[in-house]
């Protein structure tokens, strides 16, 4: 099993941490910042949290060829769940397919981006932001550890967290793909049961497959979803 975290690269500011990771990286080089200028999120969208409020991280990661890069999004999401359940003693939900969700509010995002074989698995967790310091237009549905339990989080135990189970779930899927964290991701699944809208299609999420799609019921038959925006 891998080891995370070696070699570690600490900035008090980036544009992004997933830009300090370079393309020849070993496995495992992880990129922290205490303030990005230019943090990016999916679908093109800005990543933002004040100056040693939230964890900025990105982790390099090298998969074997042949293997779907893009189900580490999910290893990631289901890391970064674990730290924050950890954290709070809460119940966390990862919705489809990348949001970490507390008390109905994502509190973590991951991102993940390709360059020549390097994977590089970008996550923010919304820690010690106030409801104030929240991105104004995702406030009604973002939050932060803090703005659900009232009280600070210490932000180096909740990346360590992070990095052990990410190591945890990276290893079961190195050894056993997708198939060896479905079990997992489906206790999590926020979305299941719930009517949803994706990219205009509209229908009951049954859950995710075994290749990481969200299956969804549209008048009843099956349709499958590699990846889109999600409105509930
Ligand atoms: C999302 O939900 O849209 C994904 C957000 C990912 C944010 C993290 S913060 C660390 C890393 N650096 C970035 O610029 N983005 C990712």
């Amino acid at each position: 099993m891998p080891s995370l975290g070696e070699p570690f690269i600490h900035v008090e500011e980036c544009e992004s941490t997933q830009l300090l990771i370079a393309a020849d990286a070993t496995e495992g080089t992880l990129a922290l910042a205490d303030f990005q200028s230019a943090g990016r999120g999916r679908l093109g969208r800005t990543w933002e949290a004040p100056r040693g409020t939230a964890i900025h991280v990105s982790i390099g990661l090298r998969p074997p060829g042949g293997r779907p890069p893009q189900e580490l999004t999910l290893a990631g999401a289901l890391a970064a769940a674990d730290a924050v359940e950890v954290a709070t003693d809460l119940f966390v939900q990862v919705k489809w397919p990348n949001d970490v969700m507390l008390n109905r509010r994502k509190v973590a995002g991951v991102l993940g981006e390709l360059r020549d074989g390097l994977v590089i698995l970008g996550v923010g967790i919304n820690v010690n932001q106030t409801r104030e310091q929240l991105p104004t237009d995702a406030r009604r549905l973002a939050g932060s550890l803090r703005t659900i339990t009232g009280r600070e989080h210490d932000r180096d135990e909740v990346l360590a967290t992070l990095l052990s189970r990410l190591e945890h779930h990276y290893g079961i899927w190195l050894e056993s793909g997708l198939d060896g964290l479905y079990p997992d991701i489906g206790a999590r699944d926020f979305l299941r049961g719930r009517r949803v809208s994706v990219d205009g299609l509209e229908g009951i999420a049954v859950g995710i497959d075994r290749r990481g799609r969200l299956e969804l019921d549209v008048d009843g038959g099956r349709r499958l979803v590699e990846s889109g925006e999600i409105a509930y």
